[in-house]
């Protein structure tokens, strides 16, 4: 389709008829408190275990932390400009626990609530849909050192929470999404332990996997109560697992696998009921006795949407007498019950963080949650790849990603073309950014930053993304 109004475009979007997407869909791009905003003691800021784990020796490469970070908090007004300038729609970004209310109980502090009203009404000023997410893994430490995920009053504490955020910013934020990926909450930070808190023990992440879902329902409860107008959400990271095979024993494989990553979440969220399999799975590791009768019903709160992030697929094995574990989230004790498991790599290209590229998987992921899940709204709140890129004479031309959100944007319009009700998408991430326990090692941004002089310079793939936006479509191919 071509528009006398629009001049040919740049890259990619010069040939042929444009992929289009729907009117009003929701470009976006997202970042996360604890990984842009610096300022970790100030304004009334108390640690969170994500402060607690970087600062100790040996949990994140080179020692890194989110001390300073991008130093959003002192840049907020300037970046909500490059937002601006980039042209994007919505901005998703999560709220510090810690900040708003130090240790995580008690009265909210009016400082900490100021920087995201402040925030909000810098997006609203520029046009730009405020999403705010309000748990993107950063637990305040006290609670922590109550129990954590792994004890049922976190959900309690985390609904109240809820609440006091939306008593100062529920006026002017429309989108609210209670949990960035629960999955890597519970199965990180409690199983495997390669993210804050750090533990492992497979009971406490099925545990805390729980009580995660149960502060969602309660927040979302809440939430609803006094904002009957907000459109209300969670956020899961999904993967498509495919069976290595044919064999049985690779797919029983991949019916685990999948159970665990998958529907272990969706189940409960949008079902009301956890997977039989799951739960007969995960016999040696726990008997689910920290369910409460009435717990489903909450976890299963009605919602508005629902957001999916989507970076690769698992591709599994059954067990082979003496195989190598993986590292990283492919690490054995992410999947309690499931340890043998094979993860299998394929061959095909992969990103910086050693994750296959495979944007057919998003299609197929949004398939599935609309065909078998849901008709409500669904959102990509995260989607991106970390490249190594250089700056060359002030520029850092990043094909790598670009051709990434490319393949991907493409495969999300081939969900939409299929009848999948998909709003919006998010690039992870706006700009480059304290990638947990790699630090500052891996770059997912879109803009530059120099943590040094702390100077944004936008890649290719954000003035690629301006573009698209712009267009509200892609070249087809
Ligand atoms: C997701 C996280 C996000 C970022 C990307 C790369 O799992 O939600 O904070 O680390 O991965």
């Amino acid at each position: 389709m071509s528009n006398p109004d629009h001049p040919p475009a740049v890259g990619v979007l010069d040939q042929g008829p444009e992929l289009i997407f729907p009117p009003g869909f929701l470009w976006g791009a997202a970042t996360a408190a604890y990984q842009i905003e610096g300022a970790a003691t100030e304004g009334g800021r108390t640690p969170s275990i994500w402060d607690t784990f970087s600062h100790t020796e040996g949990r994140v490469v080179a020692g890194h932390t989110g001390d300073v970070a991008c130093d959003h908090y002192h840049r907020m007004p300037s970046d909500v400009r490059l937002m601006a300038e980039l042209g994007l729609k919505s901005y998703r970004f999560s709220v510090s626990w810690s900040r708003v209310q130090p240790g995580g109980t008690g009265p909210a502090n009016a400082e900490g609530l100021d920087f995201y009203r402040r925030l909000v009404d810098e997006l609203l000023g520029h046009g730009i849909e405020p999403w705010l997410t309000l748990y993107h893994w950063d637990l305040p430490q006290p609670l922590e050192d109550a129990g954590g995920w792994p004890a049922r009053d976190t959900a309690a504490r985390f609904a109240d929470y809820a609440q006091l955020v939306a008593d100062a910013l529920g006026d002017r934020v429309t989108y609210w999404t209670t949990l960035n990926e629960p999955w890597c909450s519970a199965f990180l930070g409690y199983g495997s332990g390669v993210h804050a808190p750090g533990r492992s023990d497979g009971a406490d992440a099925v545990r805390a996997g729980h009580h995660l879902m149960l502060g969602h329902g309660l927040a979302v409860q809440a939430l609803r109560a006094s904002r009957p107008q907000a459109q209300l959400g969670i956020t899961v990271n999904l993967y498509p697992v495919t069976p290595a095979t044919d064999a049985p024993a690779d797919l029983d494989a991949a019916r685990r696998i999948d159970a665990l990553a998958n529907r272990f979440f969706l189940d409960p969220v949008l079902r009301g009921s956890y997977p039989a399999d799951l739960t007969a799975d995960l016999r040696e590791v726990t008997d689910f006795g920290h369910v409460r009768d009435g717990d489903l019903a909450v976890i299963s709160t009605p919602l508005d949407l629902v957001g999916i992030n989507y970076y690769s697929r698992h591709v599994v094995a059954a067990p082979v007498e003496g195989a190598e574990p993986e590292p990283y989230w492919r690490s054995p004790s992410c999947w309690p019950g499931s340890e043998d498991i094979r993860f299998v790599t394929r061959g095909v290209p992969v990103t910086d963080m050693n994750w296959e590229i495979d944007a057919p998987g998003l299609t197929e992921t949004l398939r599935r949650v609309h065909d078998e899940y849901t008709d409500l709204p669904l959102y990509v709140t995260e989607n991106g790849s970390a490249f190594v890129d250089a700056v060359v004479d002030g520029q850092v031309d990043d094909a790598d990603r670009l051709a990434y959100f490319d393949a991907h944007l493409r495969a999300a319009h081939e969900a939409i073309s299929a009848g999948v009700p998909l709003r919006g998408y998010f690039a992870w991430s706006l700009m480059d950014n304290f990638e947990w326990a790699w630090g500052y090692t891996k770059r997912f941004g879109m803009v530059w930053i120099d943590y040094d002089s702390q100077a944004r310079i936008p890649k290719s793939s954000a003035r690629w993304y301006a573009e698209v936006i712009r267009r509200n479509g892609l070249a087809a191919q």
